[in-house]
């Protein structure tokens, strides 16, 4: 498994870091136009210090870079750049620099070395760790993409200080996610809100993420797990028009999926007042206005029904879930109870 170094002013160490595990080379630093100003130079420096010849691509912030076109544009850089199959790209971002600067190294010359510097909670938990990468097609999100795991991840969270409330809150979401699915302690730390320093609750998430990913690398069986509060929250995206934070749908896909684990007797304890207080105290969403008619037929359209059967990610108690296999004709049913509850 690839390694992450966590630690308060690692990008000013990621030349060191990453002449740890590859040989200094030419260097496209790949970021965003939130993130370069605040970040890229204190990277550019430290690599060009340990002997790499660092070149920065700038691209416009936000999900619609993951596009064909600016995949294209980027693998034009890289080859402008001179960046051979010995040579590196350093991803500088939240999830959508990571998963298309990702991708356009997996391809390229099929395939150069990529490192992830991840700079949202999102990122730092969840999108840089377990190395899939995509970009989004007119028809959907990620349907593109290749599994390439990163030579290095190096996550400072001295880096989220500046991330706008709303990236802070959504990336708080995907936390608590593993504190319901492995970690009762970890629930704990973030059930009054997001700790002013993150140190902890990253290393906690990503060795959640790793391990699951260790079992599991090709997403067939432990790996949905990760899906807990997302089939939901895809529905609650999908009839938004994805207006809707993509972490925000999930806090209110977890309180659901608490409350329809109570409804089908999978919970042996009610936590849906420990998730709803945690979502809450994280300044998350916890209702949705959507019905339950229209998140049943945006749930049906979702890629992960396999078969007549819709996975389910339930909870058990806090720090333990299972997966549910549900008859998908009686969704309806129970996203009528779950939805009634939860106004
Ligand atoms: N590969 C995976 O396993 C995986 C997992 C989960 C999500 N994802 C993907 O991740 C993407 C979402 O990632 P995200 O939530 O990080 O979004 P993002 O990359 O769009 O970042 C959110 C916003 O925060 C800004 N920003 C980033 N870091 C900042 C900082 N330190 N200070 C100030 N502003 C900063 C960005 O410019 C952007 O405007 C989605 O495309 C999703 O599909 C991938
Ligand atoms: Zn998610």
């Amino acid at each position: 498994m690839h390694d992450v170094l966590i630690g308060r002013g690692l990008i000013d160490e990621a030349g060191v870091k990453l002449a740890e595990v590859i040989e200094p080379c030419r260097t496209v630093v790949v970021s965003d136009e939130n993130v370069a100003p605040l970040y890229k130079d204190r990277v550019v420096d430290s690599l060009r210090e340990s002997g790499f010849s660092p070149s920065i691509v700038e691209l416009p912030a936000g999900e619609s870079t993951k596009c064909g076109t600016q995949y294209i544009a980027l693998l034009e850089a890289f080859a402008k750049a001179g960046l051979t199959r010995s040579d590196l790209v350093v991803a500088l971002g939240g999830g959508v620099i990571g998963d298309l600067g990702g991708f356009a190294a997996a391809t390229f010359l099929r395939g150069v070395a990529v490192a992830q510097i991840p700079t949202t909670l999102l990122a730092a938990v969840d999108s840089s760790v377990g190395g899939k990468t995509a970009i989004d097609l007119a028809a959907g999100k990620n349907l593109v993409g290749a599994f390439h795991l990163p030579i290095r991840v190096l996550c400072d969270p001295a880096t989220l200080s500046t991330l706008p409330p709303e990236q802070l809150a959504v990336g708080m979401a995907e936390s608590i996610k593993y504190g319901i699915l492995f970690d009762a302690p970890l629930f704990e730390l973030l059930a009054h809100g997001a700790p002013p320093d993150l140190t902890e609750t990253i290393t906690r998430c990503v060795a959640h993420k790793q391990a699951v990913v260790e079992r599991d690398f090709t997403d067939r069986g432990d790996r949905q797990l990760l899906n807990l509060g997302h089939t939901f929250g895809h529905a609650i995206e999908a009839c938004s028009g994805y207006t809707i934070l993509h972490g925000e749908a999930v806090a209110i896909g977890m309180r659901m999926a608490a409350r329809a684990a109570v409804l089908l007797g999978v919970a042996e304890e009610d936590c849906t007042d420990a998730v709803t207080a945690a979502l809450e105290a994280a300044d998350l969403p916890i209702t949705t206005p959507y019905t339950a008619a229209a998140l049943t037929a945006a749930a049906l359209h979702d890629k992960k029904r396999a078969g007549g059967t819709l996975n389910l990610i339930l909870p058990v108690r806090i720090g333990q879930c299972v997966r549910y296999p549900l008859p998908v004709e009686q969704l309806g049913a129970l996203m009528e109870d779950v939805c009634a509850w939860i106004v």
